[in-house]
């Protein structure tokens, strides 16, 4: 109880007592309840009755009495009761708990003391017990019935199984167990033979409920073992006839049986049902069996002069039997491509045809046979192929037109299929089209032509990368008016079909239309992956390799790049799939921008790594135009060189004798091997001091280009200045180090070895750099335009 460490040894032991004895009167506190059990949302009346001088502690003073429903205030009235006692009355008006407790506290010493307590249950009157029914068992005679309770009543419930015999004997029975809905009446309790009443009656605190009755022999019930199937044959031979024998099952010989035989095809699902046989018969005959095909029987009985509610015995023990074969029947579904093949005007055919289903197959198919003219009567015609496979390859003169097709198992070779090698120059279908079916079946719709049609032959492949060819890749459809099939075989997920349909028409085959198809479309499994095909100050032009269709896992509906600046937002711009290429204008010079790309099917999207790219503070004009003056200001300088070495006199005048600075020492000084450095093709980016500052900073973590191996590099080639993103990727980053300004030279003097490789990589670099191979290439300033190399800058297919 609450409070337990607040109370006096003296309410310690109430309290110990209010466990003990629930509802009762407590020391000094009577508590009253009114009715205990009632009917769910019915009301409760509850008094408490407090004698003052039993309670030690309470002798003077007001005493106020208060209800808790559990843990629940509740307010009753409060008066004098007769004999100096204190009353408290409260009325619950809808009980709705199913079980509650109701305690009687007093203020005691400035704390709240439950003095009394009562019990109070709700519930419902038992529900009727429905659905009794009852077997006998012939091992022991015991009758077992079983029955429906119906709803929770919520309230302790007693049930009993009630029997009688019609003689108004007794009432007997058996009481289920441990809230069980079955029970067994013993043999002893039953008269076997005679008619008996049987019913199950609940009782409970608020009434009574009895099932319907139930009148029987117990005899009609009982459950009988089942009978034995003793064997099954063909009768006659060679029908789709069998004939049956059964015993039925010992000591149910001279009761009146009736049986039910049941039996399937070990692929079927459901069972065929043969009711209404009678037992004691012993054998039955049934027609209408598949031919070469496995069956399984079983059989069970009941008593017939009994009731409905007569019991079947279990299904017997199952036997098989195995109707005899027949020669294989009905036209196979075959197709074939053919082409001109060797000398002498030969065919290659590659002949397809599908299986005999169970029903024309009447066995097993022990194989194939094609030849090139029907079977005679005692005229075994030439083979062209004699296989177990459902395809072959075989050559016939061009001329031949037909070849026959045949299928034979141990009972006999069937009929041929005769199939006509026509051209395929018909009318092909309009409007031919595929949507899913499923994950894993696609539909496919077309478009009747004006032609009569006699059958369909769709054909479907997938697409990939790597041709592959699926031979039992394609269906007929015999149904010439049909417009639509369901295709179901080898389909997968995300993976693209190319289906083909071809009309068969009288006397000629229609040329195919072909659609592609996904059953169903997912996110592609990675995005493309972006190179930089040219940059300048405010453009930068991207291209990518189109997604290879293994990957695509849909169709392609568009692609969207995303590019931004660490100072402007994500822009983006949406491409249609046909493209692979793309210019991104607008850019600000001299500024680092992070582009990827997204390629999305019509069931998501995908992103690609990212690419940094570093666009150029010049223009290609702005650089044209600075080459040209600096061309002109050398040329200048040139002429005025020229005319110097020409007048001898004002050449020594104002041209002193100049040491060589080829001979000097520091021409010596100047390493051997640096006219032999590939030379960078200039980019067309002046390294602003901010834009190297960041990239210098970057280079210290910079990794290798996938697949590269830094060692291949020769010494001092330029590393790319855009880098690709990505999980696990080494990370490139522009460099514009000391490879940048190797090349250049103190003088300027003509470097033709320089100037030679320049042209070579130049030609190699793209077209739109053609005038940076100039001889100025050289000039200190020139030089101190580039950026690390154009090996970055990717050559992409033309659109
Ligand atoms: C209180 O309840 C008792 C017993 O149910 C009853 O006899 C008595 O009249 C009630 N008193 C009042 C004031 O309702
Ligand atoms: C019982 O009734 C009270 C108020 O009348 C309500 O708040 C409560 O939800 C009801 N409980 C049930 C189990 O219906
Ligand atoms: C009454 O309660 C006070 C404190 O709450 C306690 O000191 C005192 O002993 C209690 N009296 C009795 C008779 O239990
Ligand atoms: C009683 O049997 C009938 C028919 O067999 C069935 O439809 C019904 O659901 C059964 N009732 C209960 C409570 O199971
Ligand atoms: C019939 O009774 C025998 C003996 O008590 C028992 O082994 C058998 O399982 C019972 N059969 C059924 C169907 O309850
Ligand atoms: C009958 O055939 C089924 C299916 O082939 C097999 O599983 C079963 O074991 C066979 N039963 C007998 C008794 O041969
Ligand atoms: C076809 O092949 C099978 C087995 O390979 C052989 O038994 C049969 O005689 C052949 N039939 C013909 C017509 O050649
Ligand atoms: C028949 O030829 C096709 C291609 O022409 C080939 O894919 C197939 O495997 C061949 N079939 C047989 C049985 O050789
Ligand atoms: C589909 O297959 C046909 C024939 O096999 C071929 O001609 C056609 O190009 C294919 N179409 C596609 C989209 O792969
Ligand atoms: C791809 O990236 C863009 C921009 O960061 C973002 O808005 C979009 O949700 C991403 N798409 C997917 C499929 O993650």
């Amino acid at each position: 109880m609450a409070r337990r460490g607040a109370g006096t040894p003296f309410l310690r032991q109430l309290s110990l007592l209010l466990l003990l004895h629930l509802g009762g009167t407590l020391g000094c506190a009577s508590v009253a309840v009114s009715p205990r059990v009632v009917p769910l949302g019915s009301a409760v009346t509850a008094s408490c009755t407090i004698q003052r001088e039993l309670c030690h502690g309470l002798e003077q003073g007001k005493v106020r009495i208060s209800w808790m429903l559990d843990n629940k205030l509740v307010a009753g009235s409060q008066h004098q009761g007769p004999g100096g006692t204190e009353v408290s009355n409260l009325t619950l008006p809808r009980f709705n708990l199913t079980q509650a407790r109701l305690f009687c506290c007093v203020e005691w010493n400035g704390t709240k003391q439950r003095v009394g307590v009562a019990e109070i249950r709700a519930g419902y009157p038992p529900a009727k017990p429905l659905n009794l029914s009852c077997v006998l068992n012939l091992s022991d005679y015991g009758l077992t019935c079983r029955w429906e309770q119906g709803t929770n009543s919520h309230l302790p419930t007693s049930v009993v199984l009630k029997c009688t015999g019609s003689g108004a004997q007794a009432v007997t029975g058996c009481t289920p167990r441990g809230g069980h809905s079955h029970c067994t009446v013993p043999r002893q309790l039953l008269q076997l033979y005679r008619q008996m009443e049987i019913w199950v009656s609940a009782t409970n605190a608020l009434g009574t409920a009895e099932s319907e009755r139930l009148c029987i022999d117990p005899m009609d019930v009982a459950k009988l073992d089942p009978p034995t199937l003793q064997s099954i044959q063909s009768i006659p031979f060679q029908t789709d006839c069998i004939a049956l024998a059964w015993d039925v099952a010992w000591g149910t010989e001279h009761m009146e049986l009736q049986c039910e035989l049941r039996y399937r095809a070990p692929e079927d699902s459901a069972w065929a049902l043969v009711t209404g046989i009678i037992g004691q018969a012993g054998s039955a005959q049934r027609c209408g069996f598949l031919f070469g095909t496995q069956y399984c029987f079983q059989m069970r009985c009941r008593r017939s002069s009994a009731t409905a509610l007569a019991s079947w015995s279990e299904w017997s023990p199952v036997r098989n039997y195995t109707t005899h074969e027949k020669a294989p029947a009905g036209k196979l579904d075959a197709w074939w491509g053919a082409r001109p093949a060797g000398p002498g005007g030969r065919l290659e055919v590659q002949l397809r045809w599908k299986a005999p289903r169970q029903r024309e197959a009447n066995g097993r198919v022990l194989g194939y046979r094609v030849t090139l003219s029907p079977r005679r009567r005692g005229r075994d015609p030439p083979t062209l192929c004699n296989t177990t496979r459902t395809q072959c390859n075989f050559s016939v003169p061009a001329a031949t037109g037909r070849v026959y097709l045949s299928a034979y198992n141990a009972a006999g070779e069937a009929a041929p299929t005769e199939v006509t090698l026509l051209e395929r120059k018909g009318q092909p279908l309009a409007g031919l089209r595929a949507v899913p079916g499923g994950e894993r079946s696609l539909w496919v719709h077309w478009e009747a032509p004006p032609a009569p049609v006699s059958a369909y032959v769709l054909e479907w492949q997938r697409v990939t990368a790597e041709p592959g060819h699926c031979s039992a890749c394609w269906q007929m459809e015999r149904d010439g008016t049909a417009t639509r099939a369901l295709i179901q075989d080898g389909i997968e997920p995300f993976q693209r079909y190319n289906i083909s349909l071809y009309p068969l028409y009288e006397g000629t085959v229609g040329v195919p239309v072909h659609t592609t198809a996904y059953s169903q479309q997912k996110a592609p499994s990675h995005a493309p992956k972006l190179h930089l095909k040219r940059i300048s100050k405010s453009e930068a032009e991207l291209c990518w390799e189109p997604l290879p269709v293994e990957v695509q896992n849909g169709f392609i509906t568009s692609y969207t790049i995303f590019w931004a600046s660490s100072i402007t937002s994500m822009a983006s711009a949406t491409v249609t799939p046909s493209l692979s290429s793309f210019a991104i204008r607008g850019l600000k010079p001299s500024t680092l921008y992070k582009v990827h790309i997204m390629a999305s099917t019509a069931a998501g999207s995908t992103n690609g790594t990212s690419l940094t790219l570093v666009t150029t503070a010049l223009d290609d004009t702005e650089i044209q135009f600075l080459f040209l003056s600096l061309g002109l200001v050398f040329v200048g300088l040139m002429v005025l060189l020229i005319c110097f070495q020409k007048n001898e006199r004002m050449k020594e005048q104002l041209w002193p004798s100049v040491p060589d600075p080829a001979n000097s020492s520091l021409g010596k000084w100047v390493p051997a091997a640096a006219p032999q450095e590939p030379l960078q093709v200039p980019a067309a980016r002046e390294p602003g001091p901010a834009a190297i500052s960041t990239v210098t900073v970057l280079e210290g973590d910079a990794g290798k280009e996938p697949g590269k191996e830094p060692g291949k590099e020769p010494p001092g080639t330029p590393r790319p200045y855009v880098r690709q993103e990505g999980p696990g990727e080494p990370v490139q980053y522009a460099r514009v180090g000391p490879a940048g300004y190797r090349g250049q030279r103190l003088l300027p003097e003509p470097a033709p070895r320089s100037y030679e490789n320049l042209r070579g990589r130049g030609d190699g670099g793209g077209g739109d750099w053609g005038f940076l191979e100039e001889p100025p290439a050289t000039f200190p300033l020139l030089q101190g335009l580039r950026i690390g190399g154009n090996e970055e800058l990717h050559e992409c297919r033309a659109d």
